[in-house]
């Protein structure tokens, strides 16, 4: 199959083409490399353009008639810059989204994969949410994810042939296991990366932000999830995509991508110090505005709709992110 990915420079979006890639599948990639790597996109079909370059994807459609299938990954993705800059996240990923899936519509290409976050779920007691359990996005970019949803659910109500399923990503961590590509972000701000930071000694000490969540350790609790088992769910879901359809009347389709498993933000602490063995210096604060207890995922649909399971552990994706740390410093220090 023939795919196009928007955002495939990008950390998760370059994970789905090697996936697609190791499948037999080929990427077309669409990206603007505003926050993408063009390294991630060597040997690969990409044009570098705008989501909403009507030119660039008349082009791609024109070159590439038999892709079958779009995922969209493209997006602004950091959540307190969402907060000081909303403007610009409902531009960039709500806006041009309607603008991208309309002209989709236009080319007939109407059958959407998209990148959709568990951050748009609210806080439940037990901390495991289905796809059914009740929203509270409450960052700006949170929002915009759950006012894609919106759209794609309206496309889908409104245009025949219009399908999409949409995935909501748990917390992704790790790097692609061959190390083709992985995080190129300068300072994330996700767990992993500051135990990382912390362990290489880039930073001093590693904060446990929050210990009196009413979890099983009093730390928040997260659903980690491999990014090559999240990129693997791609490619099922574009294998699938038609059985998936024939099997319900509901055209727009929401599938949580997590591991199922909740880890406490101590218990990847002490998978880390494992992994890397050593200890690592630790002081626990107060929670960081906006912090929330956490969930994990209940992967029943996926593994229905989808037929997909995570198959690596956290330890795969904390020696994954060791050794593409390694890697990231050499190629782009
Ligand atoms: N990383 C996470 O923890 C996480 C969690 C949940 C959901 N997601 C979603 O997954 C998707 C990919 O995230 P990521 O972590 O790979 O981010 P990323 O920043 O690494 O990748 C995003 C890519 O989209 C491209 N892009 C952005 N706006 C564009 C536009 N208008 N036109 C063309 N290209 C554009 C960027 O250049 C970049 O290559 C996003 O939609 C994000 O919301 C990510």
């Amino acid at each position: 199959m023939k795919v196009l990915v928007t955002g495939g420079a990008g950390y998760i979006g370059s994970t789905i083409c090697s996936a697609l890639e190791d499948n037999g599948h080929t990427p077309v990639i669409l990206d603007s490399l505003i926050t993408g790597k063009k390294e991630f996109v060597e040997n690969r079909i990409f044009y570098h353009s705008d989501i909403t370059d009507k030119s660039t994807l008349l082009k791609i459609f024109s070159d590439h008639p038999d892709i079958s299938h779009t995922i969209h990954c493209a997006a602004l993705i950091i959540v307190p810059d969402s907060v000081k800059n909303p403007y610009e996240y409902y531009r960039e990923n709500v806006a041009k989204s309607n603008e991208l899936f309309k002209i989709l519509t236009d080319l007939n290409c109407c059958k959407i994969v998209f990148s959709s976050s568990a951050s748009i779920y609210d806080t439940v007691p037990g901390f495991k949410v289905e796809e059914n359990s009740p929203l509270n996005p409450l960052s700006p970019y949170a929002k915009t994810k759950y006012m894609m949803e919106l759209i794609l659910n309206d496309f889908c109500s409104a245009y025949s042939n219009f399908q999409a399923i949409s995935l909501r990503y748990f917390n992704p961590i790790g790097a692609d296991p061959k190390l083709r590509t992985g995080m190129h972000i300068k300072n994330p701000s996700h767990v992993l990366a500051k135990l990382i930071e912390t362990a290489t000694g880039k930073s001093s000490v590693f904060q446990v932000t929050g210990t009196n969540w009413p979890t099983r350790d009093g730390s928040g609790i997260r659903d980690y999830i491999h990014v090559w088992d999240l990129a693997l769910s791609h490619v099922k879901a574009v294998e699938n995509f038609s059985k998936i359809f024939s099997e319900t009347n509901n055209s727009f389709q929401v599938i949580n991508i997590g591991s199922g498993n909740g880890v406490t933000v101590k218990e990847l602490l002490q998978a880390f110090e494992n992994v890397y063995e050593a200890k690592i210096n630790t002081v626990e604060t107060i929670p960081r505005p906006g912090d929330v207890a956490g969930a994990f995922a209940s992967c029943d649909k996926a593994a229905k709709l989808l037929n997909w399971n995570t198959s690596l552990s956290i330890e795969d994706a904390i020696k994954d992110s060791l050794k593409w740390n390694e890697k990231y410093l050499k190629l782009f220090s």
